[in-house]
């Protein structure tokens, strides 16, 4: 992943996919050519870095030459092209290859006509390396495509996001999701784990997704994939990932604008979090931490039993119960530790002390984030 300016982009076509389109392009177009000896002209100033590869692959003598237009501001190309730098040098009866880094609108194309209108040429093809169909809203004809590809912003290779990015040798893709701070929040009960969750989410502007709470509002709601969780719990088996997976998709679409989501309550399994991963990656994001809250037994117990004198819950009253719960946790959370560890995104913070300490040390792990 690269940042741009304000804009974070992702890896999308690499060096040698681009070379293998370009060797494609030469021999397609030296094929057809024969023995004239073309005018390439380039055009500027995306199109330098493919003019330059392709005239050096290509296999007999040839002519360059560039015109410099203007259309594109920032992300958007717009109707208003403007001729830089023109024809300098007279090509009536050549065989003229326009050599084009991207058509998009075809707003560039339709001035490159112009320009070619009077100029007496023998033939004029227009080969493009990259091409967006679903953006081309003209017809004159491209003879010559290296790849074609969706209509999304994309910056290297001579393509550039506001000036920056034409140096890049591959090509990236701008991400459809900017920059979210998206954490797995785990914590044996009594850690604290719902206070810093709140905490976290006014300060960071997160959604907080408690599997839980997901799961009963869903049923109670009578959704689609309520009633599917439903009907598995009925028969008393495990829902299947897929479903919870489901669910929390729905829940992070609702919220596309998020600055990011704190996951609790899930994964749990290693299976689950490997959909998770699959699921940030369809938004083109990630899950950045893991952060697990560590407490040590004694205090959970005795915080738990505290918490047992006043809430009233019966599996805070019962030191056994308790006791069992907290070893529960360290079983089911032992493989996540480890998954998460081998991305190097497992971060323990000591949760004893003061709430305002422990927020302190959360808030120290996210800003390196
Ligand atoms: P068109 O006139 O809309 O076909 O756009 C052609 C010009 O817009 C290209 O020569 C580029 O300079 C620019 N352009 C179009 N799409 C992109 C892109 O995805 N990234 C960077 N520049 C682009
Ligand atoms: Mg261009």
């Amino acid at each position: 992943m690269i940042k741009l300016h304000d804009l974070y982009f992702k890896s999308f076509i690499s060096e040698q996919e681009v070379d293998t389109a370009v060797q494609r392009m030469v021999d397609e177009i030296a094929n057809d050519l024969q023995d004239e000896v073309p005018v390439f002209v380039g055009i500027l100033n995306g199109s330098f870095m493919f003019v330059s590869d392709f005239v050096k692959k290509y296999p007999k003598p040839c002519e360059v030459t560039f015109i410099k237009l203007a259309s594109y501001e920032g992300l958007k190309s717009s109707e208003d092209i403007q001729r830089l730098i023109g024809l300098t040098q007279d090509l009536s009866g050549r065989k003229v290859v326009i050599l084009e880094d991207i058509i998009d609108s075809g707003n560039t194309l339709e001035a490159i006509h112009r320009i070619f209108e009077n100029e007496m040429v023998d033939e004029l093809k227009i080969a493009t390396l990259f091409y967006k169909p679903e953006a081309y809203k003209k017809d004159y004809k491209l003879h010559y495509i290296g790849l074609e590809i969706p209509n999304k912003f994309i910056v290297g290779y001579g393509l550039d996001y506001n000036g920056l990015g034409r140096d890049l040798p591959a090509i990236y893709q701008l991400k459809t999701t900017q920059h979210m701070t998206n954490l797995v929040l785990f914590g044996p009960p009594g850690a604290g784990k719902g206070t810093q969750a709140n905490f976290l989410k006014e300060k960071y502007n997160l959604i907080h997704i408690s599997t839980g709470d997901v799961f009963r509002f869903n049923i109670k709601n009578e959704t689609a994939l309520g009633m599917l969780a439903k009907s598995f719990m009925d028969k008393g088996e495990l829902v299947p990932d897929q479903v919870t997976i489901d669910m929390l998709n729905a829940e992070v679409e609702k919220n596309a604008d998020a600055k990011g989501f704190i996951f609790d309550g899930f994964p749990r399994t290693n299976a689950q979090a490997e959909a998770l991963d699959q699921l940030m990656e369809d938004k083109d994001s990630q899950i950045n931490a893991m952060i697990a809250l560590e407490v040590d037994d004694e205090v959970l117990v005795e915080r738990l039993l505290e918490r047992g004198k006043t809430s009233g819950r019966k599996d805070d009253a019962d030191e056994s119960i308790i006791r069992n719960r907290i070893t529960e946790y360290y079983k089911k959370t032992a493989i996540l530790k480890d998954y998460y560890a081998a991305q190097d995104k497992y971060y323990g913070v000591d949760g004893v002390g003061s709430i305002n300490e422990i927020t302190e040390r959360l808030n120290n792990v996210i800003d390196k984030l």
